[in-house]
């Protein structure tokens, strides 16, 4: 949604692909805002704590309302806010579009989502993900899901909104830009290579809805989940900021390792993620062999961010040409993100060694792109 909530993708953590629904209370989230801060992770943007699903009790109050589950969040749903926000952190919560959420265990928001955001705003929440669960069927997602913004404008409090469509049953890019800030574009990821792939290929069906305030979301990051080796971890890590994805951390903040931590807080593949004009980078290249060659242009002029993937099981070489990334023959700078080490100027393309599942970053400058020779003589 264009109303300047979400600029660029939004990042933080969300309970839901390390804990479930069995692990979330009130000690697990006091205990990741702690280390959220703690880590160094919310200095660098990982600032939406969510509670997933399983938050809420069984039933609504006598008045209608939410409430939360007194055995997991005995000191209520504001006071947990409130110690989020002591962190400098925001507030997300979970909700479901449809009668019962996603577990089937607690209730939904159907025809309950003006009261439902209003009593999310005076909780102090800062982000609503919005699943897409036991919804009637042949309902309209787009009109299920666009109940929720103007319940937010009614509110008065600016929230963020994540729509999962988990699944991406209907056309989410169709109608994501206008209901939502994210939207779910595939079904939901596993902490297992296969699932990083295909969820991954699912999100690259529309990538020009991406833009500045509205976001396709292959879904949360399992960085940490230990399902995947590190080099994998990071091929999942660079493929999400090539593609301006959200990054929602889905790991335990409380211990995780240093490389871990080095993944989700590289400050350059964090740039590209974050890059002003969020471009969804498109496949350039593909060798039916497992070499894939992905991009996206950033804010600086003649710059582009690259990612050669190597999806096979032995190393490869992999190659990038100039032409395939939209750049005039000539000279141009290569940099190695992750090294953080600039690798020199090469004429017309640049080749590298990746290794199995590897995804080699790079960022790529150009000479700046000529004026196109006539353009404005032709002018009638
Ligand atoms: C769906 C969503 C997940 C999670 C669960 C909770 O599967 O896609 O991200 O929120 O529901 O039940």
């Amino acid at each position: 949604a264009n109303d300047g909530l979400a600029p660029t993708p939004p990042m933080g953590w969300n309970s839901w692909n390390k804990f479930a629904c069995n692990g979330i209370n009130e000690t697990l989230i006091k205990q990741t805002a702690d280390a959220l801060v703690s880590s160094g992770l919310a200095a660098v943007g990982y600032v939406n704590l969510t509670l997933d699903d399983c938050w809420s009790a069984a039933t609504r109050d006598s008045s209608g309302n939410l409430r939360a589950d007194p055995n997991k969040f005995p000191s209520g749903m504001k006071a947990i806010g409130d110690y989020i926000h002591s962190k400098g952190l925001k507030y997300g919560i979970y909700a479901s579009i449809g009668t019962a959420t996603c577990t089937g265990k607690t209730p939904g928001s159907m025809d309950h989502e003006n009261q439902d955001v209003a009593k999310f705003a005076s909780w102090g929440v800062d982000y609503i993900k919005a699943d897409r669960c036991n919804v009637p069927t042949g309902a309209d997602l787009a009109e299920l899901f666009g109940r929720w913004l103007p319940a937010i404008r009614a509110s008065g409090r600016p929230i963020v909104l994540s729509a999962s469509d988990n699944g991406g049953v209907q056309e989410p890019w169709s109608w994501g830009p206008y209901a939502a800030h994210q939207w779910r574009t595939t079904g939901d990821i596993r902490d297992n290579w296969a699932r990083v792939l295909s969820v991954f290929d699912g999100n690259a069906r529309f990538p020009g809805a991406t833009v500045p305030g509205g976001f396709n979301d292959p879904d949360m990051l399992e960085i940490g989940n230990g399902g995947l080796t590190d080099t994998e971890y990071r091929s999942h890590m660079g493929l999400w900021a090539l593609v301006s994805s959200p990054l929602i951390a889905g790991n335990d903040v409380r211990s995780m390792s240093s490389a871990t931590k080095a993944i989700l807080t590289h400050p350059e593949v964090l740039d590209i993620d974050q890059d002003a004009l969020a471009y969804q980078a498109i496949k350039a290249a593909d060798d039916g062999a497992g070499r894939q060659v992905w991009y996206k242009p950033t804010r600086q002029r003649g710059a582009r961010a690259v990612g050669l993937f190597n999806r096979g099981d032995s190393t490869a070489t992999i190659s990038v040409s100039w032409s395939q990334i939209g750049l005039s023959a000539g000279s141009a700078t290569v940099r190695d993100v992750w090294a953080r080490a600039d690798r020199g100027t090469f004429t017309n393309a640049y080749s590298v060694n990746v290794p199995a599942h590897g995804l080699a970053l790079l960022r790529i400058v150009g000479t700046d792109p000529p004026l196109v020779s006539g353009y404005l003589s032709d002018q009638p």
